[in-house]
């Protein structure tokens, strides 16, 4: 089964390379390439997953493409490659600086991997996601940003960690951006089908609501110079198996809007059906007052990231 697939992996960091585990340990695909510029690094964790997947049986090859030129014919891309946000660097700098190593990573991706599906991984995500659409000419399908798996892997670990019980049954549900104001959705998440209005109070709810948009930074907090890699890992690995298995499940991920929600080009995290096209179906959840606010507020935090791309004319004539 999926014995021939090629994933692609654009920067082997801890996110990039926690992704690659994740799949060689579950046999999800033939061969996966690493590109990074550290080259001899992501050799020697090439050979190490290689040599992990023999260990559990699993057929799948790790190998490592010293350029781009060798990133041939993947079926999947996930791109990870990005500056970490610097002391003294302001979010703009940081926006700038991952929308050119981006741009240049989507360039040899559409040139060498030109049916690939991609996975935009990098921060600022939903502007990165744009970025990589806008570069590669893409179907929006095809062009799709990780991060509201995460998002609700993160609420439904705090619910579970409130509630001290329901673990494996909850359905956490965030959509917007993945950013400060992200939409936790607490009125579209349940426990086993219970909804999470019958099962705490609206102070907890707000609590985990408010925890939930600082997941990251919390995490940031305790390993002090490095950010999450084993849940947005995992969260990447299982888009790149929907995709690469066909399932059209349905996930939250960041995909470019055309009309839905209101939204026409803008990136937002909503919910998409996964399947070997892509991004196969957009889902319009019915949004109350209060939560389209927030929705809103998230679809024009990204704006203005964008605007700042275009004032700096980093589209040129592309757009
Ligand atoms: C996080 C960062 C990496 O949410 O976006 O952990």
């Amino acid at each position: 089964m999926n014995s021939g697939k090629r994933v692609g992996i654009v920067g082997a960091g801890n996110v990039g390379a926690t992704v690659a585990y994740s799949l060689a340990m579950q046999g999800s695909c033939h061969e996966i390439i690493l590109r990074d510029n550290k080259i001899e690094i992501a050799k020697g964790k090439a050979l190490d997953m290689s040599q992990a997947a023999a260990a559990v049986r699993s057929h799948t090859i790790v190998s490592v493409a010293e350029s781009m030129e060798q990133l041939t014919d993947c079926d999947v891309v996930v791109v990870t490659a990005g500056s970490p946000r610097l002391p003294g660097m302001s979010r703009d700098d940081l926006l700038m600086i991952n929308a050119k190593i981006t741009k240049e990573v989507i360039a040899g991706i559409a040139k060498y991997s030109p049916d690939a599906i991609i996975i935009m991984v990098s921060n600022p995500l939903d502007a990165m996601t744009y970025v990589a659409l806008k570069e590669s000419g893409f179907d929006r399908g095809r062009v799709v940003g990780m991060a509201g798996i995460l998002d609700s892997s993160r609420m439904a670990s705090f619910i579970q960690e409130k509630l001290g019980y329901g673990g494996g049954q909850i359905r956490a549900s965030v959509m917007g951006g993945h950013g400060d104001d992200m939409v936790p959705l607490p009125r579209y998440s349940t426990v086993a089908g219970v909804p999470l209005s019958d099962l705490l109070s609206q102070d907890e709810i707000d609590e985990i609501v408010e925890r939930t948009r600082n997941g990251g930074a919390e995490i940031v907090a305790h390993l002090k110079n490095g950010s999450a890699y084993y849940a947005p890992a995992k969260s990447t690995s299982i888009m790149v198996e929907a995709i690469l298995k066909d399932t059209k499940q349905i996930y939250p991920c960041a995909v470019y809007l055309d009309g839905e929600y209101g939204y026409s080009d803008v990136v937002s995290g909503v919910p998409v059906m996964l399947g070997a096209n892509g991004v196969e179906k957009i889902l319009e959840v019915t949004l109350d007052e209060s939560e389209m606010k927030m929705f809103d507020s998230s679809c024009a935090s990204v704006q203005s990231l964008i605007d700042t791309l275009n004032k700096n004319n980093f589209f040129g004539d592309k757009k």
